[in-house]
């Protein structure tokens, strides 16, 4: 019996020391500002400095990660529900061992499951979470129910935003809007097509000083891309940028900004349950 009770306490103490991957969340208000490149070539950069990374495109039913890979996916989240497949199943490889979940094509009803079927989900992106370091969501334009979900669960958020002041505002708008869900998020402040480290600078400014003084929160800049023609040309020829050009400014640019990440105290694993008991307590106020 002490034998029995031995052995669990050592389990627990085993799970308790288990680290769990990071999980973020790359959110913007408006539309078409660089979430899914950004997303596709941080995690890229974040694989070739020997990150165990899976980016999950959340844009379900018109995700374009594996566009911008260039590559056909067997299976997408839209064949896991309609099929009812695993996580497992849906995990395809993309360049420098980075893993991704396509999203599909064919809008679907995404998480209108069962409570048992929502457990097994939660089971299984549970067993993910101590084989990866970073698990990366990247959101579609406009923010659902499902895609609030995530971001109120995740262990840290990117808002990518450009200079242009609807961009801003709009960035504000959904930083708001999940502040007044979960003030506590730590928050990321992306800036994108920048003309000049200036301009991306007065854009962050302008956004944290509107976000401390109106929502009282501290919000730091995570780095600035410049517009760059080689995005376009990349997006083009459907292979990331990072890979197309890596001498190019915006993925100079990036690099910068993932040595940046990984450097700070706060990009390392974490204990492990928070992302997925945040995730099953936010869901589980639409299943129950
Ligand atoms: N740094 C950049 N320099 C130049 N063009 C860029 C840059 N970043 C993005 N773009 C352009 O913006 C387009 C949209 O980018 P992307 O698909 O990443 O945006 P998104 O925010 O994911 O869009 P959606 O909201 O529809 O998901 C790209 O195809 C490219 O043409
Ligand atoms: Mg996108």
């Amino acid at each position: 019996m002490n034998d029995q009770a031995q052995k669990l306490r050592n389990m627990i103490s085993r799970l308790q020391n288990q680290k769990e991957a990071r999980t973020i969340a790359v959110v913007s208000g408006k539309g078409g500002v660089g979430k899914s490149n950004f997303a596709l070539n941080f995690a890229i950069s974040l694989s070739q400095k020997k990150k165990k990374v899976l980016l999950f495109d959340l844009d379900i039913g018109m995700g374009n990660i594996d566009i911008l890979l260039g590559l056909t996916p067997k299976k997408t989240i839209v064949h896991m529900f309609e099929e009812s497949l695993t996580i497992q199943d849906v995990i395809e490889k993309g360049p420098e061992s980075l893993s991704y979940v396509a999203a599909g094509s064919g809008l679907t009803e995404f998480f209108n499951m069962e409570k048992s079927a929502f457990a097994i989900f939660l089971q299984q992106l549970q067993n993910l979470m101590f084989e990866y370091d970073y698990i990366i969501f990247d959101m579609g334009a406009g923010m659902s129910t499902t895609h609030l979900n995530f971001v109120l669960a995740a262990h840290e958020c990117f808002v990518i935003t450009t200079t242009e002041p609807t961009s801003i505002m709009d960035a504000y708008s959904v930083i708001k809007f999940i502040c007044s869900r979960r003030h506590d998020l730590p928050m990321h402040i992306m800036v994108n097509r920048a003309t000049s480290t200036r301009d991306g600078e007065q854009a962050y400014e302008r956004l944290a000083l509107a976000v401390e003084q109106f929502l009282n929160k501290k919000i730091d800049l995570l780095g600035i891309l410049p517009d760059d023609k080689h995005v376009v040309q990349a997006v083009q020829r459907q292979t990331p940028f990072i890979l197309y050009n890596g001498r190019s400014h915006v993925s100079q640019s990036l690099l910068e900004v993932v040595s940046h990440y990984t450097g700070g105290s706060t990009h390392e694993k974490t204990a492990p349950f928070g992302f997925i008991s945040r995730l099953k307590a936010v869901f589980t106020r639409k299943v129950d």
